[in-house]
C-alpha cells in the first residue's frame, strides 16, 4: 500500500542514538520542500545537530530558515515553559519573571514530566499554527519517545476534571492520539543489537496507549559486496596461490551483508509497518552534504510511493 510521507502535520522520528535519526529528519524535510510542502524541523536536547547539517548559523526557539525551503527551530525548555505559563497568566512578562526566577524554576522542572508536556504544548501550536506542515520532531533518544507516549497515564491521575492543567493534557493526549495528525516512525540499523532493541521498542508501543505508527526506516543498509558470478569464483580463487587476504575479505563482507539482510528479515517479520531501506553512504568524515541527505530524502519518498515493503 503506498504511503504519503506528507499526510501527517506531526512526524515524530525515534531510535536509539547513533542510528541517523537527525540525518532521516533532515533527508524528509529536503524531501518534503522538494514536493512543495513547509516542512519545519523540531530539535530537542540542545544538540545543535541541524545547525551542522543545514549549515546554519544559530536556530532559535522560533522556527529559522534554513535553505532549500526548509525550516528549523531548537526546542528551548525555558522559552517553552514561558509559553505555558504566559497561556496561564495572559501575561507574558510575568510568564519571564516567574521562569527567571531559580527557585520557581527549579519547582516547575521538579514536577513530573514537565519539559515533556510544555514541548508537546508548543509542538500543538505549532500544529494548530499551520504555517509549516509537516513537523517533524527528531525526538532525542527511544527514552524520550516513550516518556511522551506515557504522559496521559503519568498525569491521570494527578490531574483533575477541570482546570488548566487538564485542558493541556486533554491537548497533548489529543495530539498523539490523533492518527490523522500525528505519526510515530522508527529509525535502526541492519545491526542485530538495534535489531532486538527496536523490536522491542515495537512490542512495548504494541502493547501500551495507541499511537499512530508510520514506517520503519533501516538505515546504512550495505549494498552487496559481490555479485552472483563473482561469489561462485571465490572458492576457486581460494585455491590459488596468492589470493587468500582478498578472499578472506571478500568473505568478511558478503557474511557481513548476509548478516544485515537476516537482520531486515527479522525487523519486517516482527514489525507489520512499511519499511524503507536507506543505503550505507560509507564512513563520513564529516556530516553528509545537502545533495546526499536530499538523495536519500528521495529514496525514502520512491520507496513508500512505491509500496514499501
Ligand atoms: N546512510 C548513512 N550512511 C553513512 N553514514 C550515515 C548514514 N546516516 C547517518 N550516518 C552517519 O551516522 C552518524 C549518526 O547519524 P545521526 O543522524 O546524527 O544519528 P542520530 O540522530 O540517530 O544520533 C553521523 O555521523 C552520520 O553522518
Ligand atoms: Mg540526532
Amino acid at each position: 500500500m503506498a504511503l504519503d510521507p506528507f499526510q501527517h502535520r506531526v512526524q515524530l522520528f525515534t531510535g536509539k542514538g547513533g542510528v541517523g535519526k537527525s540525518s532521516v529528519v533532515a533527508a524528509v524535510a529536503l524531501a518534503a520542500a522538494e514536493a512543495g510542502h513547509r516542512p519545519l524541523v523540531v530539535e530537542l536536547g540542545h544538540r545543535a545537530t541541524m545547525e551542522t547539517l543545514f549549515e546554519a548559523p544559530a536556530i532559535g526557539y522560533e522556527p529559522t530558515p534554513v535553505g532549500d525551503g526548509v525550516a528549523a527551530l531548537n526546542m528551548e525548555l525555558d522559552e517553552a515553559l514561558t509559553d505555558y505559563i504566559a497561556a496561564q497568566v495572559r501575561v507574558r512578562g510575568v510568564a519571564k519573571r516567574v521562569v527567571a526566577n531559580e527557585t520557581l524554576r527549579r519547582f516547575f522542572y521538579a514536577a513530573p514530566a514537565v519539559a515533556e508536556v510544555v514541548t508537546l504544548r508548543k509542538l500543538a501550536e505549532l500544529a494548530e499554527r499551520g504555517e509549516h506542515h509537516p513537523i517533524l520532531v527528531d525526538l532525542d533518544a527511544t527514552g524520550h519517545a516513550r516518556m511522551f507516549l506515557s504522559l496521559p497515564q503519568v498525569f491521570e491521575g494527578l490531574v483533575g476534571p477541570t482546570g488548566p492543567l487538564r485542558a493541556l493534557l486533554d491537548a497533548t493526549t489529543a495530539l498523539l492520539r490523533d492518527r490523522e495528525r500525528t505519526a510515530l516512525h522508527l529509525v535502526t540499523l541492519p545491526a542485530p543489537l538495534p535489531t532486538r532493541e527496536t523490536l522491542e521498542f515495537h512490542a512495548h508501543l504494541a502493547a501500551g496507549p495507541p499511537v499512530g505508527l508510520g514506517y520503519l526506516v533501516v538505515n546504512r543498509v550495505p549494498a552487496p559486496p559481490l555479485g552472483e558470478p563473482e561469489s561462485a569464483l571465490l572458492p576457486e580463487l581460494a585455491r590459488r596461490e596468492g589470493f587468500a587476504a582478498d578472499v578472506a575479505l571478500a568473505e568478511r563482507a558478503l557474511a557481513q551483508h548476509a548478516l544485515a539482510r537476516r537482520c531486515i528479515d527479522d525487523l519486517g517479520a516482527g514489525i507489520p509497518l512499511p519499511r524503507v531501506e536507506l543505503p550505507e553512504l560509507g564512513t563520513l568524515r564529516r556530516a553528509p552534504s545537502r545533495a546526499a541527505l536530499g538523495a536519500l530524502g528521495a529514496a525514502l519518498v520512491s520507496q513508500l510511493a512505491e509500496g514499501a515493503a
